[in-house]
């Protein structure tokens, strides 16, 4: 995968769904899968962010967009039902879906966790994932072949001191991506998860607010092992996990 080259038009005739799609990593890679020819739909909790994000694929005029506000936190499995029957609607089928979206929660003792936290926490990175999966399973069944990629954390499957509730989520992210992988293992429904690494965004920041970001990488600059699990180059690719870096 380290030598894979994006090619020009590899998400040519694809629809991809990417959660938190309105900054950070998200965005970067909503901009990358309209460069490459995809129908991006921009999920995410912030509309003027995910606007701006219209905007930018709009100029390119190259491909489609389109804007799903929700915010992960409240949504019920109606809404993840109702976007379902409106995808199928719209587009016929999914191609991909990227679960981007997380939320840091507060670093610091475990025993100190507010239990107010640990549910948010866990319902935007757990179990939207997790409605939002099983709503959409029916639509990505729909394409020839659907990738679908989890995001987790060096801390997705090792536990680190005062990394709390988001730790927690991630080995989730990381247990859910299996079982499913599992699941479908003979269907043309693939499951993996990637790790970012150190990546230069607000989550990062809020993170570690003293290290010189500078040194980090950019978004931009892990976009190629997202565009090879989103692309037919790993078709046969499902169970695993990978470090974008
Ligand atoms: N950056 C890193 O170094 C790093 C390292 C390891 C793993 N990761 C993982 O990579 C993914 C992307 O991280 P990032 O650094 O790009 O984070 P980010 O800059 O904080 O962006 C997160 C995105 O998720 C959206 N979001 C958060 N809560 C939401 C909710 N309740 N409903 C809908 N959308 C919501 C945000 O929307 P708003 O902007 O509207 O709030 C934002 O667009 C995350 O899963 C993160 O855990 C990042």
């Amino acid at each position: 995968m380290n030598k894979y080259q994006m090619q020009p038009d590899c998400l040519i005739g694809k629809t991809i769904l990417i959660t938190g799609a309105g900054a950070g990593i998200g965005k970067t890679l909503a901009l990358q899968c309209a460069k490459l020819g995809a129908t991006v739909i921009l999920l995410g909790k912030t509309v003027s962010k995910l606007e701006a994000v219209y905007d930018q694929i709009a100029a390119l005029d190259k491909c489609q967009a389109a804007i799903l506000p929700l915010d992960l936190r409240g949504a019920t499995e109606q809404h993840y039902k109702d976007l379902a029957d409106t995808i199928q609607r719209e587009y016929g089928k999914l191609d991909g879906l990227v679960h981007n979206a997380s939320q840091l929660g507060v670093l610091g003792p475990f025993a100190q966790i507010e239990k107010a936290l640990w549910d948010e926490v866990m319902q935007t990175n757990v179990s939207a994932q997790y409605l939002l999966t099983k709503s959409l399973i029916p639509v990505l069944t729909l394409a020839e072949a659907a990738s679908i990629l989890f995001t987790t954390s060096a801390v997705g499957n090792q536990g680190r001191a005062y990394w709390g509730a988001y730790s927690v989520s991630k080995f989730a992210t990381e247990g859910m991506m299996q079982i499913l992988a599992d699941e479908y293992e003979n269907s043309h429904l693939r499951f993996n998860a990637i790790n970012p690494g150190a990546t230069r965004t607000t989550m990062r920041a809020n993170a570690y607010p003293a290290e010189n970001s500078s040194l980090l990488k950019t978004a931009q600059q892990i976009m190629g092992s997202y565009i090879y699990l989103l692309s037919d180059e790993s078709r046969a690719v499902t169970g695993q996990r990978f470090n974008a870096q």
